[in-house]
């Protein structure tokens, strides 16, 4: 189906007015958050900052932005997300830069970062030296994010995509952790050489049947970054195979789950040799990062 054209947006309007136009047309194509989009295109076409927009709404848009914001706004309804749109998404507060290889990191996912620095907390200071893992790291968000929340740690990210770690590395070089950060191609840890302190993972986990019903913004993620296999645990079962190779004495082992996971991936992480907590629910209440460390015996003293 051909995406619904927006009205070209008059280069005599005003910014306030085409932000409203544009919210109008975004509302009606029942978009999620249609002042929100508005202002980020307006924003990212006209270099402004919010305050700015407002201060300036009164301003004329002139014919460049006018055609320039049509051409966007028309993108965002043919169910395009903003994110891909502007080419960066904000990650723990970082500018992260996207290609078509790597998915739009989401919100949720800042809570395995948080279960991974309450992780960390557990065993000393955050300052201590330590070794990180990241399997399938995209864009490189979880890695990143960890090298600067631990400024004396060093990390390894992994990908199957080439492309994917294109970005992941020219994102730790525009925020500074490239001589902490290195990245290697492969199945998940196979690439890597333990012992890790910490190895986190947000893997696909979406069942293969359920990828055709998802919104047709999550369309625009790669296969590759979503698909979990049959039941959705290939990735897990992979990981649960490789982690304690990974994981140095008292390392842990944090990944994302999707929902209704918590049980089957714990499960595995068990019959791994691992022992999982309760996973920490994410801002909807949803349980979305499992901690696992490797399971004492019961000859371990
Ligand atoms: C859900 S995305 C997560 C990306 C990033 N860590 C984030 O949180 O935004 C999963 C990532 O795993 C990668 N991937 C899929 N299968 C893989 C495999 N067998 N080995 C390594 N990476 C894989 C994908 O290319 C994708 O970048």
């Amino acid at each position: 189906m051909a995406a619904p054209a927006p009205e070209p947006l008059a280069a005599a309007a005003s910014v306030a007015q085409a932000r409203r136009a544009l919210a109008d047309a975004f509302r009606k194509a029942g978009l999620d958050s249609p002042e929100l989009d508005a202002r980020l295109l307006a924003g990212h076409v006209l270099g402004l900052s919010h305050t700015e927009l407002t201060l300036d709404g009164a301003r004329p848009l002139g014919d460049q932005a006018a055609h320039a914001l049509t051409v966007l706004a028309t993108r965002r309804l043919g169910r395009e997300p903003i994110a891909r749109i502007l080419g960066f998404k904000e990650f723990w507060g970082l500018p992260l830069r996207l290609n078509e290889a790597t998915l739009v990191p989401r919100p949720e996912t800042e809570t395995v970062v948080e279960a991974a620095l309450a992780a960390i907390d557990q065993n000393g200071p955050r300052t201590r030296t330590l070794r990180i893992a990241d399997l399938g790291t995209g864009s490189g968000a979880l890695l990143i994010a960890l090298l600067t929340e631990l400024p004396n740690a060093t990390g390894a990210g992994t990908d199957l995509s080439a492309d994917a770690l294109a970005a992941a590395r020219d994102n730790a070089a525009r925020l500074c952790v490239t001589p902490r950060a290195e990245f290697a191609i492969g199945d998940f840890g196979a690439p890597l050489t333990g012992a890790f302190d910490l190895v986190v993972s947000n893997p696909p986990y979406i069942p293969s049947g359920d990828i055709a019903a998802l919104a047709p913004e999550v369309h625009r993620d790669p296969r590759l970054a979503l698909d979990g296999g049959a039941d959705g645990l290939d990735a897990y079962r992979t990981i649960a195979g490789q982690a304690r190779a990974l994981l140095g004495d008292g390392g842990y082992l944090v990944v994302e789950l999707g929902i209704g996971q918590e049980q089957a991936v714990a499960t595995l992480f068990r019959k791994a040799g691992l022992a999982p907590s309760l996973a920490r629910p994410d801002l909807s209440g949803i349980p979305r990062a499992l901690s696992a460390h490797i399971a004492r015996s019961r000859h371990d003293g």
